[in-house]
């Protein structure tokens, strides 16, 4: 427990980057679900049996297992967390003139495919970005402007297509498994590979269970086995539905492929049977695996966090609708017109929280993606501040703590400034960025 003035102290110091915080300064941390959850008993037993041989560990072929059996794809290369894997990746089929599909890049996606040179063009659907629209698929891709994008750049300069599910930047909103079947089509009419960004895999699979006609009766396992047989590989951060802390994995079917990325691993992250993590680690994201598809976890991990979000709507605070899988996002925007986005309203909003309440969120807007290619800055398609749900973490009384410091910071919402940022890094910035308080409206 802190007050307010020490709460204003530390982010002040921490030049108003939530980034830049000691954890020890937050009290309930909603920066991200990422390697955030808690173990599992069986999680921390399946640690004891880590073995650490240099290659060849059994705790390779338990962690191979679990991940083929949902994603049974013909080669696994573990890395130490996501964008290890999509490092590697786009190392290998990017470059400069190459253009990347995605329903939405997020952060660090969207930087390795940049930093090779090529391009990452985000393609949600319309309904995507309206916070306020009821669809119920709303990470899904917009198949026409696939199809446009890939005719005007020409085939040939497409080494991949990709799907995020669950969308992260975009909400926390689902893909349907529909929508994934004609991405499948247009992909086989230009010669195209499909590769998801499957970190949120479980939580995508739960709302197609409940949200798409016919799929209500099916297992998660299976539904998920299905989205992986669409596709011709992925990448993984286990670091979320996985349920572990670190870890993450790239799977693909060509061998080609296969090959080249595992001589980057090599020489970055290890040698193919680890690839940069512990035995005990893989002993951890196999068991967190198999709780992963797990239906009551499941709808107690989407029931939680719809709980926040409609506390949220009730008191009159504009979120992202329907409520996602991993967070609840509040359209900063909208809370805030009277703060135009290159003030970074989400950012204002972020540290409001912060100070009144100790609560630490994520700004999803214009600090995030603001900066493009070319070096100009334009405002991001949403200004969103992300309240993420660590997995198996918080009771259901910090979240009420939470709803009652939104309420309190909502109520004076008029009185919040924007920020001038001062320090921005080349890459990446609102990891580092440093940021000063406007005194005045701009
Ligand atoms: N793809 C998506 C959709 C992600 O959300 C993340 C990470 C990654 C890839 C990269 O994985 O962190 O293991 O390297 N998202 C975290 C977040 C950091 O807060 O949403 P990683």
């Amino acid at each position: 427990m802190a007050t307010p003035d020490h709460w204003r102290h530390c982010i002040a110091e921490a030049g108003y980057n939530l980034f830049a915080l000691r954890a020890d300064d937050v009290l309930i941390d909603l920066l991200t679900d990422s390697g955030t959850g808690a173990m599992s008993r069986d999680q921390w037993a399946a640690v004891q049996h880590g073995d650490e041989s240099y290659a060849g560990s059994p705790s390779w072929y338990t962690f191979l297992d679990a991940v083929t059996d949902l994603f049974p794809f013909r080669h696994v290369i573990p890395t130490h967390q996501g964008r290890a894997a999509e490092k590697i990746l786009f190392s290998v089929v990017g470059g400069p003139g190459k253009v990347v599909p995605n329903n939405t890049h997020f952060d660090t996606t969207r930087a390795n495919v940049e930093f090779t040179g090529a391009e990452a063009v985000d393609v949600p659907i319309a309904e995507g970005r309206d916070p306020g629209n009821r669809h119920p698929f709303k990470g899904n891709l917009d198949i026409a402007a696939l199809e446009g994008l890939v005719s005007r750049v020409g085939a040939r300069n497409v080494p991949l297509v990709m799907v995020t599910i669950t969308n992260n930047s975009g909400g926390g909103q689902p893909v349907s498994l529909e929508n994934l079947r004609q991405v499948r089509r247009v992909c086989d009419r230009f010669g195209l590979p499909l590769f998801l960004d499957a970190c949120r895999f479980a939580e995508n699979a739960w709302f197609i269970r409940e949200r798409e006609p016919g799929q209500s009766q099916r297992e998660v396992a299976d539904i998920v086995r299905e989205v992986a047989s669409l596709a011709d590989g992925m990448t993984m951060s286990a670091k979320k539905d996985p349920l572990a802390n670190i870890g993450g994995w790239l799977a693909c079917n060509d061998d080609a492929l296969a090959e080249a990325c595992r001589s980057m691993l090599i020489l970055t992250e290890g040698f193919p049977t680890y690839g940069g993590l512990a035995g005990r680690d893989l002993e951890a994201i196999a068991q967190g695996l198999r709780e992963s598809v797990s239906h009551d976890y499941l709808r107690y991990r989407i029931r939680s966090t719809a709980y926040l979000g409609e506390a949220l709507e009730r008191l009159g605070i504009p979120v992202v609708v329907p409520i996602g899988g991993h967070a609840v996002y509040v359209d900063a925007g909208a809370l805030l017109p009277h703060i135009p986005p290159l003030d970074y309203p989400g950012q204002s909003l972020a540290i409001a929280l912060y100070e009144a309440g100790g609560v630490r969120s994520c700004e999803i807007g214009s600090v995030m993606f603001g900066r493009r290619q070319d070096g100009t800055e334009q405002p991001a398609a949403m200004e969103l501040v992300r309240l993420a749900i660590p997995r198996r973490t918080y009771t259901q009384s910090h979240i009420d703590y939470v709803i009652e410091v939104c309420g309190s910071v909502a109520a004076d919402a008029a009185k919040l400034r924007g920020l001038k940022m001062v320090f921005e890094p080349l890459q990446l910035r609102h990891f580092t960025a440093r940021f000063e308080p406007r005194t005045t409206v701009s």
